[in-house]
């Protein structure tokens, strides 16, 4: 939630900036452009408005001010306002992309917010959980609010504290320049904080400073050459720099052109572990397709090949020495709980069938934002299993530390480097999808199924369940799915003129069983995300325990059909599910593998995907569902990157 983006650096470096048709290098000069082009690649994170501060002037004796522009609404709206109205080039500048929480979406409410006396500008991420006492008590001394957020009272309390900060500049055992004052009125202020919150502030008499602190909420530093940055996450600044340094909870970073500081909050030092970003720029552009949701759908080959990829050796075993995790620990383990949220706890979902199976270890699949709720039964032979793409989802956050706190070990299976659930997991294995920009998730899942997949069998591997060359002949299949995903999409057109006929359907229904379910659960996610339509996924199974009474004449259902191939005949009973709601007047659509013709008789359309072995099934059986979804959402006319009240990461519980 809320995309954050701070820069100090030259005003000016001759670059232009990167926006098309936007805000360029004419208006706020360096400082805007890097952080216009920041929040563009952050725009995922919340969208309902945006707003930028710089300190501007000072040069040649001019006086310096702060300028601030915000505006409701897209991004774009604000590109359009700094156009109409330039602002002046700029060393120093925050940027803020917004999915509101206190207060609606008004240009009132965008960030950043202002001091009392007009100089401090701050933008947060995350909730002030003690807001409405600090509001209250500066109300009391007669502070003035011009908002509803909760942010406000941050700029009250930051203005004065960096004012009493600022005159002890150079006094004994004062700060000793401004910057560092104002990274001292930041810790004073974060000590009195309650909640989760990212901040970044800038101060008219701090120009060239940018000053942050997090807790439970994200912010990373991009080290330039000659510029620093400040980001919600490393996509904000991977198109000027790769390295990077992560912060802990509860520390306070100060910025220049050529100086990082970062202290805790009550001012001790901190080393903060540096690393190097292996995104590149060009990977979250658009690439010339119309949505980036298309782009990252037709990336999904590469997805999992690049998540599988440097993890065999020469003799073809699985390695996973990332993970530095005491293989001890990994032999003891007696039960898994994964935890996860929306499409990530779909793949744990997928994951949960081929773990079972390969290592005989009970695996639990469970909602973060539920799981330390129920009092989980947690000891330290549980093995908990984190999967999040961006690394922030709160719910999963808090559900990692409840089980470290327990004394489990915990895992993380994450796509966002510097992210904090990585950090915090006592080991991590990453999926290498690359940057995923539009908000609902699709290459990230197959990584995350793949990612899973590579655990189990390195468990198995190392718990003597599988002989080697088991594990290989699953790590062959896994290395042929790329190929497999890549005919699916070749393959699309007969999905996307059924979505285009689709288009006025009030329902969907998603019918799988076995690793078939969770597919159905996430093309139905899918539809609902994007193109606000009633869709539910059911176990095929369940249907004659309720579901079928929602069938109608015309009702279209998806029907996720296992391999022939499958035990216990679990392909003729989903064949069997198909034809008992198209006897009650439903739409089939019959998602099954290449010469399956078994299935024709229940469909009234087949939609074929290779075949592949069963517990392969869900990379490509869900490549159709993905896209029918942002077909369904392109063909209505709606933003399919940016669907309406979601954001791309949670950070908020
Ligand atoms: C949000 C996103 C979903 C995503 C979920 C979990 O709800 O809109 O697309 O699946 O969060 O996100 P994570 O980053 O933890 O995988």
């Amino acid at each position: 939630m809320c995309g954050i983006v701070g820069y100090a650096g030259p005003a000016s470096t001759g670059r232009s900036s990167v926006l098309e048709g936007g805000a360029g290098p004419d208006s706020g000069g360096e400082a805007l452009a890097a952080v216009l082009e920041g929040l563009r690649r952050l725009e995922y994170r919340g969208y309902d408005s945006a707003g930028v501060a710089l300190v501007t002037g000072g040069e040649d004796g001019s006086e310096r001010s702060l300028s601030t522009t915000k505006r409701a609404g897209r991004l774009a709206r604000l590109v359009e306002a700094l156009d109409a109205e330039p602002l002046p080039a700029s060393s120093t500048a925050i940027g803020h992309t917004r999915w509101a929480t206190h207060g609606g979406p008004t240009d009132a409410n965008a960030h950043p917010h202002t001091s009392a006396d007009g100089r401090l500008a701050v933008i947060h991420n995350g909730i002030i959980e003690n807001y409405a006492t600090l509001k209250a008590d500066l109300q009391a001394e007669g502070v003035e609010f011009a908002s509803q957020t909760d942010t406000e009272v941050t700029a009250h309390l930051l203005g004065r504290a960096a004012a009493a900060a600022l005159a002890e500049v150079g006094a004994d055992g004062g700060p000793a320049d401004a910057g560092e004052a104002l990274a001292e009125a930041m810790r004073r202020v974060c000590r009195e904080l309650e909640g989760a919150f990212t901040l970044l502030a800038v101060h008219v008499d701090a120009p060239g400073v940018v000053v942050g602190a997090r807790r439970n909420s994200p912010l990373v530093v991009g080290l330039g050459e000659g510029a620093n940055y400040l980001g919600s996450d490393v996509a904000a600044f991977i198109g000027r720099t790769r390295s990077a340094l992560e912060l802990g909870q509860d520390q306070v970073v100060r910025i220049t052109a050529d100086d990082v500081v970062v202290t805790t909050f009550d001012g001790a030092p901190v080393t903060p572990r540096a690393f190097s970003v292996d995104w590149d720029a060009a990977a979250a552009e658009k690439g010339g397709y119309d949505w980036y949701m298309d782009k990252e759908i037709h990336e999904q080959p590469k997805a999992v090949a690049d998540t599988l990829l440097g993890r065999t050796d020469a003799s073809g075993a699985l390695v996973l020495d990332e993970l530095r995790m005491d293989t001890a620990v990994l032999r003891r383990t007696d039960k898994i709980i994964v935890i996860a949220c929306g499409t990530s706890a779909y793949a744990g979902h997928v994951a949960k069938y081929a773990v079972e199976h390969w290592c005989r270890i009970p695996v639990e699949v469970e909602l973060a934002s539920e799981f330390r709720y129920r009092d989980p039964v947690l000891t330290e032979r549980t093995l908990v299993v984190a999967i999040s793409q961006s690394g922030e989802s709160m719910d999963v956050v808090m559900a990692v530390r409840h089980a470290r706190e327990q004394g489990a070990k915990v895992l993380a299976i994450c796509n966002t480097q510097g992210s904090t659930i990585p950090r915090e997991a006592d080991a991590a294995l990453y999926t290498h999808a690359g940057p995923e920009v539009a908000v609902a998730s699709t290459k990230a899942f197959l990584a995350q199924i793949t990612a899973c997949y590579l655990l189990g069998l390195f468990l198995a591997q190392l718990r003597g369940n599988m002989f080697a060359d088991e594990v290989r002949t699953v790590l062959r299949q896994l290395h042929a799915m790329p190929e497999a995903v890549q005919t699916v999409l070749d393959r699309t057109e007969e999905v996307r003129e059924l979505a285009r006929e689709l288009v006025d359907a009030k329902s969907v229904l998603f019918l799988g069983r076995h690793v078939g379910f969770p597919v159905a659960l996430e093309g139905a996610l899918k539809l609902k995300e994007l193109a606000y339509l009633h869709a539910e996924g059911f176990a095929a199974g369940e249907l004659k325990h309720g579901p079928i009474a929602l069938v109608e004449e015309g009702q279209p259902v998806f029907v996720i059909v296992p391999s022939p191939d499958s035990r216990d005949s679990l392909h003729a009973k989903v064949v069997s599910n198909a034809q008992e709601v198209r006897a009650r007047g439903a739409r089939t659509i019959v998602i099954a593998e290449d010469g399956d013709d078994a299935v024709l008789g229940s469909a009234d359309l087949v939609i074929r995907v290779p075949r592949v072995p069963t517990l392969m099934a869900p990379l490509v059986t869900v490549v159709p569902l993905q896209v029918f979804a942002m077909e369904v959402a392109s063909a209505k006319g709606l933003d399919v990157d940016q669907p309406r009240n979601l954001a791309k990461s949670v950070t908020v519980e």
